[in-house]
């Protein structure tokens, strides 16, 4: 059984209520936080080896101490509630079920870099979580763990709900940074990198719901017991959202380091109704697809999931089965990809728009056989050549699909139609 650290509270149903989570032992590290210089404490969150759970996996106090000390303008932190990554479901787990604990780790980082408004950026979509996270803010407010001087330590800090507005790319960090400042969601160049120019053009940090809830623990803990988790590079436990063809779907916490398949059918029981295995997407839709073999004989940690040729990403693993048509799932992710463009990057609005008709006419039985090659001919060109990554998130999964399932696409233009329905060519649902 694995540690629990962020889904300790999960089968409580009052956890989400402040008298609960302290008496379960909630806002004890603020205490030894306020002790504790706050130059130690991003030490500290460095060494623990904490890495963000948002996708991209960057050291949590690295990021911090890039933000500029002496500055005289304010500081910001946007905790990145939005969650669109398509198979992702555990920050909403946090916000509905544990919210005090993500308050609590809000405060522990705006602690150690000198913030006092933070905004919480949840997608708009997420209703039951901001009436929660909401509720929970004023609790915390109301007993003097929000707003100024909190609980004697002379340290202010607000937070702000923004509740978006339901586009995926508002999750990247600075197409957050622009949305919550009103504007469009269009990601921003980097460098500079929001810890020197973020929000309002103020040093910010963007770290996502399940990084900063982390941070109780290693406060509480001490960064040594979270950095014995976990293998060499992945430390401590990630909140895995587990979908798909699986006996119990679900959010499970894991510590890394142990054999990803064993994980997944330990945790979920395994296939659904003794189907087989036929792949997994690992990180949600922008990961590279894994196939079974691949699945079986990978460990679950960054290094050796990123080894197998794919991402951990936002921990969002989707099991497929025999019965799932591969050229589907690569139209049905493609037109997401397509739709979700914000069309500045030409090689994102027009590399995604191509790949999505592509996919869909070899779904639809009508592809050519130049079609395959044509999606890995678009591909690098999609990748590394634009503002945010959105491009690359698409091209990287589709020329895996391609290249691990080439079989099952060339059935498709050779029979001209889907073998895994009955409809010929031109007729099947779109
Ligand atoms: C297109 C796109 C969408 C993203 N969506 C999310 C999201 O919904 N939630 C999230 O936490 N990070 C998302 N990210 C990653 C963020 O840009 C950023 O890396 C993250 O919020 C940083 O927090 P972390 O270091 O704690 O992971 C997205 C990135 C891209 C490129």
């Amino acid at each position: 059984m694995s540690k629990q650290i962020l889904s300790a509270h999960f089968g409580n149903p009052d956890a989400y209520k402040l008298d609960t989570y302290v008496e379960l032992g909630g806002y004890r590290s603020l205490e030894k936080l306020f002790k504790t210089d706050p130059g130690d404490v991003i030490e500290n969150v460095k060494q623990s080896g904490l890495r963000g759970r948002g996708g991209a996996g960057f050291s949590a106090g690295m990021k911090w101490s890039f933000v500029p000390k002496d500055v005289d303008k304010p500081k910001y932190l946007c905790i990145n509630a939005d969650e669109g990554e398509p198979g992702t479901f555990k920050d909403r787990k946090i916000l509905v079920l544990d919210p005090h604990r993500l308050i609590e780790g809000a405060v522990i980082c705006c602690y150690a870099v000198g913030i006092h408004t933070a905004y919480i950026y949840i997608r708009g979509e997420y209703d039951t979580p901001i009436r929660r996270f909401q509720g929970a803010i004023d609790e915390a407010y109301a007993n003097g763990y929000l707003g100024k001087n909190i609980k004697g330590s002379g340290f202010d800090l607000d937070i702000y709900i923004h509740r978006g507005a339901g586009a995926y790319i508002c999750g990247e960090e600075t197409g957050l940074i622009e949305s919550v400042e009103g504007k469009k969601g269009q990601p921003r160049p980097k460098p500079p990198f929001p810890a020197v120019i973020g929000l309002f053009n103020c040093p910010t940090v963007v770290n996502n719901v399940e990084t900063l809830s982390n941070l109780p623990y290693i406060i509480n803990e001490g960064w040594e017991a979270y950095a014995a988790l976990g293998s060499e590079k992945s430390k401590g436990t990630m909140l895995f959202s587990i979908s798909g063809e699986v006996q119990r779907p679900g959010v499970y916490e894991q510590e890394f380091g142990v054999n990803l398949w064993d994980f997944i059918e330990g945790a979920t029981g395994g296939m659904k109704d003794g189907k087989t295995l036929k792949a997994v997407v690992p990180g949600g839709s922008s990961s590279p697809v894994l196939t079974a073999e691949e699945a079986r004989n990978t460990i679950l940690d960054y290094e050796s999931i990123a080894a197998a040729g794919s991402m951990l990403g936002s921990g969002a693993i989707m099991v497929l089965s025999e019965d799932v048509c591969m050229a589907k799932a690569l139209k049905v992710i493609t037109r997401f990809y397509a739709h979700e463009s914000c069309g500045q990057c030409p090689p994102c609005r027009e590399g995604t728009f191509w790949l999505a008709r592509i996919a869909d006419r070899i779904e639809r039985g009508e592809g050519q056989p130049e079609d395959l090659d044509l999606i890995l001919d678009i591909c690098p060109y999609m990748m590394g050549m634009t503002v945010c990554v959105l491009a690359d998130a698409i091209a990287m999964p589709a020329k895996s699909y391609i290249e691990k399932f080439r079989g099952e696409f060339e059935q498709h233009i050779n029979e001209k139609r889907c073998p895994y329905t009955d409809e010929a060519a031109g007729s099947a649902a779109g």
